[in-house]
């Protein structure tokens, strides 16, 4: 294993596009010279997840998460580091260069990464033996030609073929000198006490993947038709494969779903696969299990409006409802396509062409609620009892409906379709919501505080860099006396160190000049001239490896660095710099201009400074104040002290005299 070389993550750094690459995975609209959307980190409703294209980073205000591109594939799609910058590369045809690395990182690599290392060999596996093998070829191969699967859908799926033997996979993991614990733990092998043998075998293999393709579980068919042999099995729970996470193909399915802001949902691997042959390319599966609200969550990331693809067969319609609830309750907007008698979306889109199959799901698309109305109601027809819990039923899915206006649009048709007065509609919806409400009230008030209902912003927050903009407050850290404005010193530096500012000065002859030079080597000389340290440790950390980054590299920006550090604390209390540029401590809140001219970025630097050293100075006037108690009021001493003290203070008023507070 080898480690990549400073030379290629710079250039990953330089090449990557922030709003590109999240794009991916999150739907981002531009809002001024950012972009926002919502969180893939927590669920919410309105956008508070914001990208910076100029400043290549993003933040996550309801999570607080937040960091440079690599921080994002790390933290949303669990890569590692080198992971993470291997995929941008990738990406981006960057070609990485590297220098070899120690047995300990080696050592080092995590117990997940192994897993989904033998998960991504399995997929090479069962691909090569379903189009290298004699067996892979006239077995699992022409299965999938008779199915109608052409080449490319079987590279595009990574659809693969299991040897028809108990320990054919068992052998090749050997030879490859994999640790077989790995291989059983993600259920690629099995080991019931009786020696290890294969997990699949005789099966054509789906393989199941995330948001950036990578493996993360398989479903293999079998092409035998004994009825006690299951007809597909599934790769169990493991560390990185949670079922109730992830939709079947959601990698392939992303980009349209965006494009086209819907997505269609179907019931299993073969539909997708199908569909996506046939050209709507927008379609992903559950995959035998009911849905789950994660993963109702995870396709609203890209769309809010889902449409399900039912066959014609009233029970399955039926056990699907509780599931399309979770839909609702989410607040996107579900419709419904029964299918002509006896198809499903596997045969549908096979023996149609792209534009029968859109227009067919364009004319029978019906909204989701109007659907089950329509159908619940042929069923109840004549039968005032079974009509009365039909109407309860129906109500139910509405009041689960967030949004007011859409719920009383729905009650408005559901009483013309059932029948029944809107009033009547209405008041048990009203009886549904406040008895919701209560259980809802009743069940916060029994967890702890911190476990309470998540906070969500109301109203979509302001643009990104809005200078009105007060972002919701850091981490409470330990403060110094001083913490607020080291703070705020800090914020500058790593927001425009790299501008060059007026300083006024005086030269030898004590003639007012002024000096042009970055605002960091300004800030650099000041602290260190007057030997005021950073008291928080954290904040003097960021400014010496600010101040150090730029030593070795003068043109370019170290925030960049920053942002892409490993260490959390460090850099997520840099991007809450960057992030919060306008907001200062409130310490700094009188006499604000705000303007955004450089020549007036030293005045604001200078009053930073100010303000610190005043602070600073206000501490040692107090320690002194606090050594005066033991000391005889007439002594020497006592009368230097309180000479110092005088003199300390009236440097401090000077230093507080000057300062307009400036924002920008
Ligand atoms: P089907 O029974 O139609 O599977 O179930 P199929 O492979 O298309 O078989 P034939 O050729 O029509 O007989 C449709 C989907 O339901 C899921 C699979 O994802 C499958 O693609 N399924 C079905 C399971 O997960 N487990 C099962 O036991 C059956
Ligand atoms: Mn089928």
């Amino acid at each position: 294993m080898a480690v990549i070389n400073k030379e290629t993550i710079d250039r990953i750094f330089e090449t990557a596009q922030i709003e590109e690459v999240i794009g991916e995975f999150v739907n981002l609209k531009r809002a001024g010279s950012s972009y926002k959307g919502l969180s893939p980190f927590s669920d919410e409703r309105s956008p508070s997840f914001m990208v910076s294209p100029a400043k290549q980073i993003f933040k996550d205000f309801s999570s607080g998460k937040g960091g440079s591109v690599v921080t994002f594939l790390m933290e949303h799609e669990q890569m590692s580091y080198p992971e993470a910058l291997r995929y941008l590369a990738q990406k981006y045809n960057i070609e990485i260069e590297e220098t070899k690395s120690s047995p300990e990182l080696e050592e080092a690599k995590s117990h997940r990464e192994s897993l989904y290392i033998v998960s991504e060999w399995g997929k090479k596996y069962f691909k090569e033996s379903l189009l290298s093998t004699d067996e892979g070829r006239a077995i699992g191969l022409s299965y999938f030609t008779e199915r109608g699967f052409s080449a490319e859908t079987v590279e595009a799926f990574g659809l693969g073929y299991a040897p028809d033997q108990f320990d054919a996979m068992t052998k090749a993991a050997k030879e490859h000198g994999y640790s077989l614990d790995y291989l059983i733990e993600v259920g690629l092998l099995k080991d019931k006490g009786k020696g290890i043998y294969d997990g699949f075998k005789g099966r054509v293999m789906f393989p199941i993947q995330n948001l950036s393709g990578r493996t993360l579980g398989f479903g293999g068919r079998t092409l035998k038709t004994e009825k006690h042999i299951p007809k597909y099995i599934n790769s169990p729970e493991c560390e990185i494969y949670h079922k109730s996470k992830i939709v079947y193909g959601i990698y392939q399915a992303k980009k349209q779903i965006v494009k086209d802001d819907l997505c269609y949902l179907v019931e299993g691997y073969t539909d997708v696969i199908s569909m996506y042959q046939a050209g709507i390319k927008n379609v992903v599966a559950s995959s035998g299990t009911a849905l789950t609200s994660d993963q109702v969550r995870l396709i609203g990331r890209y769309t809010k409006n889902i449409t399900i693809l039912y066959d014609a067969d009233p029970a399955g319609i039926k056990a699907s409802f509780r599931g399309i609830d979770l839909i609702l309750a989410e607040g996107l907007n579900v419709k419904a396509t029964l299918l002509p008698e006896g198809e499903d979306p596997d045969s549908f889109s096979k023996s149609r062409k792209i534009d029968e199959i859109q227009s067919y799901f364009s004319e029978a698309s019906k909204d989701f609620i109007l659907f089950k109305t329509q159908l619940l109601a042929e069923e109840t027809a004549g039968d005032p009892i079974k009509k009365a819990g039909l109407v309860r039923n129906i109500i139910e899915s509405i009041a689960i409906i967030p949004d007011g206006i859409t719920r009383s649009v729905y009650t408005k048709e559901c009483s013309n379709l059932l029948d029944v007065p809107e009033k009547t509609l209405i008041s048990e919806l009203n009886k549904i919501r406040l008895k919701r409400q209560s259980d809802q009230v009743r069940k916060d008030g029994l967890k702890s505080k911190s476990q309470a209902s998540p906070q969500h912003f109301d109203e979509p927050p302001p643009e990104f860099f809005d200078p009105e903009f007060k972002a919701p407050p850091t981490k409470q850290v330990t403060t110094s006396g001083t913490f607020h404005q080291e703070r705020d010193i800090l914020r500058l530096v790593l927001n425009y160190g790299l501008t060059v500012i007026d300083v006024d000065s005086l030269d030898e002859d004590e003639n007012e000049i002024i000096v042009k030079m970055k605002l960091a080597d300004f800030v650099a000389e000041e602290i260190f001239e007057d030997d005021l340290i950073f008291h928080d440790s954290l904040f003097k950390k960021v400014l010496d490896m600010y101040l150090a980054e730029l030593k070795v590299n003068p043109e370019k920006d170290p925030v960049t660095f920053f942002t892409s550090l490993e260490d959390n604390t460090t850099r997520e209390l840099v991007v809450d710099l960057i992030a919060d540029k306008h907001v200062l401590h409130k310490w700094a809140s009188q006499n604000i201009e705000v303007f955004t001219e450089s020549d007036k970025m030293f005045r604001a630097v200078r009053d930073g400074l100010y303000a610190f050293k005043a602070r600073k100075i206000q501490d040692v006037i107090g320690e002194m104040k606090e050594g005066l108690k033991g000391i005889d009021l007439n002594s020497e001493d006592m009368m230097a002290i309180l000479t110092e003290i005088q003199g300390l203070e009236e440097i401090k008023r000077e230093l507080l005299e000057q300062q307009g507070i400036i924002i920008f």
